[in-house]
């Protein structure tokens, strides 16, 4: 995809809903934080004008036909590179991404796109250096969704598309992929998912972290 000339790291995380990655994002954070490293947590769809406009697709996907939904998406990502994250990775600072295209080919492809179509539209949108894929049984997601947050399945989460989603994450074939079991408990899956991030810190510009 498109090279964009940086010294910032992009970590994105990726998977079906209720996995835990937003909880993962946070903790991330903080011991990226607590570590003097220079980062930004961000997430899509954004609360930019069309992630308001996507997430009035939650509670009725009909609203919009599936190249509307797609494209939607897609503009919203643009907006997110241009205003925040390339500027971001020019400067140095590690960005942490609650979903990213990875997510567009899976929930997308499962609306009925090919996913490497939908690769090949985000071309304008950099590589990440690292995408965490979250994965866990699907009826897990969608009792944490439920009893955990009290709140009743979207559009998007309904179990047979959550099923082809899975499938779609699982079937992505990128070099920066690395599947995370998010099934244990959340010190544990913490832990999985340093040892995939602290090898890339070695390769972070010590001069680059934040002066105490
Ligand atoms: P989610 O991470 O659940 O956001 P929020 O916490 O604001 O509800 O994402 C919302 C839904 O959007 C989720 O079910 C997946 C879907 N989605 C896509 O279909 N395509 C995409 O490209 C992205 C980023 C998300």
């Amino acid at each position: 995809m498109t090279i964009h000339k940086r010294s910032g790291l992009l970590i994105v995380f990726e998977g079906t809903d209720g996995t835990g990655k937003s909880t993962q994002h946070q903790l991330l954070g903080e011991y990226l934080q607590k570590h003097h490293y220079p980062v930004i947590s961000t997430r899509e769809p954004t609360d930019g004008s069309f992630g308001a406009k996507i997430r009035q697709l939650y509670t009725n996907r009909t609203m919009s036909s599936p190249e509307e939904e797609l494209k939607l998406f897609l503009d919203d990502r643009k907006q997110h590179v241009e205003k925040l994250i390339a500027p971001a990775l020019k400067k140095g600072e590690i960005v942490l991404c609650d979903r990213y295209f990875l997510s567009t080919a899976a929930y997308q492809g499962a609306a009925g796109f090919d996913p490497e179509t939908i690769l090949r539209r985000n071309s304008f949108a950099p590589d990440p250096d690292l995408a965490l894929l979250f994965q866990a049984p699907l009826q897990t997601g969608s009792e944490r969704i439920v009893h955990g947050r009290g709140e009743t399945l979207n559009d998007f989460e309904q179990l047979d598309t959550l099923k082809k989603v899975a499938e779609i994450f699982s079937s992505l074939n990128r070099p920066y992929i690395q599947a995370i079991d998010a099934t244990g408990s959340i010190k544990t899956v913490h832990k999985i998912v340093l040892q995939h991030v602290l090898p890339l810190l070695e390769t972070f510009p010590s001069s680059q972290r934040i002066k105490q």
